[in-house]
């Protein structure tokens, strides 16, 4: 039982580089970013959970007891555990939700179900707990596209610059504090159809598309060896290599049909400034990157940031190499959040 207000966040994170070849057992490295997502847990005394969403404008609420009819022997074992399709069938009838709600409100809403029903809450995380942690996050990902390769949440659990090839992490020692763009096409997209849309194709010309995997798998060592000699200061000459690694894999991502219409017009609005971007995640819409060059002047970016926006996009400037998944006292947070979390 909650007895004060707790307060988490969790880093947003992008892939720099690997993006669905890693579902196939190449090398992705992932980055948390200094743009971050506040939970607060505020306990109540009018017997319902209430779950606010405002970035999707979802407000939503259950009555604690009927929650605790529901079956939970599932929940009973100290270690994260897969939620079989009928668990996922389950506690879509506990949620509730209007027939015509939206797939991603409805996958985050039954999410969000599955991981409060599931996870104790504690004031302090230990390595053990963030390993925990780390496997409900991976849990929470398979309700929402089935099969993931597990860097998403392992990035956003332990923040930094991660590698990441088969289950198996390392941080990347000393990344420099690259300033990125994180931009949002707005274009919906879903994870699941476009990552067994990589796979029918590998399937169908396997020839052609495993040569791009593995040109990927390159690609990111080649970023992992490059950003491990940037260290404090970056010479020109590393950014033009992280250029134009880029460029290649934005390529490659086309070839395997993840582009979109909307990530050409990114990367087109962000070259005709010199600048170059590619897609970040599964593609087909969603987020690109675009890497910001030190000595870029400031009106310059405000400038790129005003070309995306125009393009309908919602645009942020970053930094990559955040910590992961956090606790605060109400005391520590910015203002500025504190003002947003005050407002819900
Ligand atoms: O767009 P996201 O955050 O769902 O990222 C998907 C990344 C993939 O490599 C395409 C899938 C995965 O599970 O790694």
């Amino acid at each position: 039982m909650l007895s004060e207000v707790l307060l988490v966040s969790a880093p947003g994170k992008v892939i720099l580089h690997g993006e669905h070849a890693v579902v196939h057992g190449k090398v992705a490295l992932a980055v948390a970013l200094n743009l971050r997502t506040f939970l607060r847990l505020q306990p109540h005394s009018n017997g319902k959970v209430d779950l606010s969403l405002p970035n999707i404008g979802i407000k939503w609420a259950w009555d604690v007891a009927r929650l605790q009819l529901l079956d939970t022997s599932f929940l009973e074992q100290g270690d994260a555990t897969t939620p079989t399709p009928e668990l996922v069938e389950k506690l879509k009838e506990v949620a509730g939700l209007p027939d015509d709600c939206a797939v991603t409100e409805s996958l985050a809403v039954l999410a969000f179900l599955y991981l409060y029903l599931s996870i104790c809450r504690k004031q302090r995380w230990t390595k053990e707990d963030l390993e925990l942690i780390n496997k409900w996050a991976f849990q929470g990902e398979r309700v929402i596209h089935g099969n993931p390769s597990g860097v998403d949440n392992a990035v956003s659990t332990w923040g930094g610059a991660l590698r990441y090839q088969q289950g198996k992490i390392s941080s990347l020692k000393r990344p420099p504090a690259l300033q990125i763009l994180l931009t949002n096409t707005k274009v919906p997209r879903n994870t699941r159809t476009l990552v067994a849309g990589v796979r029918n194709r590998l399937l169908k010309f396997p020839e052609i598309v495993a040569p791009l995997l593995t040109s990927i798998d390159a690609i990111s060592l080649e970023c992992e060896r490059v950003l491990g000699e940037m260290g404090e200061a970056p010479a020109p000459e590393q950014y033009l290599v992280l250029e134009e690694l880029i460029d290649m894999n934005q390529h490659h991502l086309n070839a395997l049909g993840v582009g979109h219409a909307s990530l050409d017009q990114l990367c087109q609005v962000t070259r005709a400034r010199g600048l170059h971007s590619k897609l970040t995640g599964a593609g087909g819409g969603g987020c690109g990157i675009t890497l910001l060059k030190p000595g870029l002047e400031q009106p310059e970016v405000e400038a790129t940031k005003q070309a995306l926006t125009s393009c309908g996009f919602d645009c942020w400037e970053t930094s990559i190499g955040a910590p992961g998944v956090s606790i605060h006292s109400a005391t520590s947070l910015d203002s500025r959040v504190q003002q947003a979390l005050d407002g819900l």
